[in-house]
């Protein structure tokens, strides 16, 4: 019998895998999520600038942190309509649970837009890894899914997540505002077309249980 984190799901998106030389999006199941707890009861987000916006389970005090973080990829798991769902993965590095990198459908069947999610352990964060993950999620995204524009919002002094934007071609597309921890604050929006991608498109990233997720998420098969 396969180990619990690559034993098939009966609910295909949760059998959706990305891989790049450096890593790999599997679909966060509950085994893999469990594998990510020792980091969030380290803390992912510890210090200012905080990165999300509210409410974010991540800023919560351990046990609730934990517990309302597992509660909220529950509940996003379970919402699948045409104008939201959202494939949750766990990033995994040399077998390690490293973080998580998520594809949310807003509008999708109307407008084929995308927008993308992430953080990662703090311990592993500026080495490219960021990168990578948008990478991959892209990826599936337009090559995947057939998305065609793809969007991504980080409070303005993210550096870390806007310099990611920026470095795979994304353009910006104004400001928006929301609260963190309470706090107002301005947003850098990015966004990123099919065509630009195409340009930057790699070859060396594979996809795997995409067309059995597509009728989960009501995208027809391409022709
Ligand atoms: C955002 C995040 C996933 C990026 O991952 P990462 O591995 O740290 O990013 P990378 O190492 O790929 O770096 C991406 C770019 O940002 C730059 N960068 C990274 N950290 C930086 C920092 N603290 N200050 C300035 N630049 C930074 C890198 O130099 C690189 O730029 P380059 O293309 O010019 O080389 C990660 O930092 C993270 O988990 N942050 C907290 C959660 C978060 O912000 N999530 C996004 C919410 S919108």
């Amino acid at each position: 019998m396969p180990p619990p984190d690559t034993a098939v799901s009966s609910y295909p998106p949760l059998n959706v895998q990305v891989h790049t030389p450096r890593l790999s999006l599997l679909g966060a199941t509950d085994a893999l999520l469990e594998r990510l707890v020792p980091t969030v009861r380290k803390g992912v987000a510890t210090e200012p600038p905080w990165p999300f916006d509210d409410p974010m389970s991540l800023y919560e005090d351990e046990p609730d942190r934990t517990w309302a973080w597992l509660r909220r990829v529950w509940a996003g798991r379970g919402r699948v309509d045409d104008n939201f769902w959202r494939l949750y993965f766990v990033v995994v590095v040399d077998g390690q649970a490293v973080g998580m990198q998520d594809l949310i459908g807003s509008d999708f069947a109307t407008f084929g837009t995308v927008t993308t999610f992430s953080w990662l352990d703090p311990d592993l964060r500026g080495r490219g890894l960021g990168k990578e993950m948008r990478h991959a999620i892209l990826h599936l995204a337009f090559d995947g899914i057939g998305a065609r524009e793809a969007g991504s919002d980080a409070f303005f002094d993210n550096q870390a997540s806007n310099r990611v934007s920026q470095a795979l071609g994304y353009e910006r597309n104004g400001i928006d505002r929301a609260t963190r921890r309470g706090e107002a604050a301005e947003l850098l929006r990015w966004r990123i077309t099919r065509e630009q991608w195409a340009k930057g498109r790699r070859d060396d990233i594979t996809l795997a249980g995409v067309a059995e997720c597509l009728p989960v998420l009501g995208i027809p098969s391409p022709a």
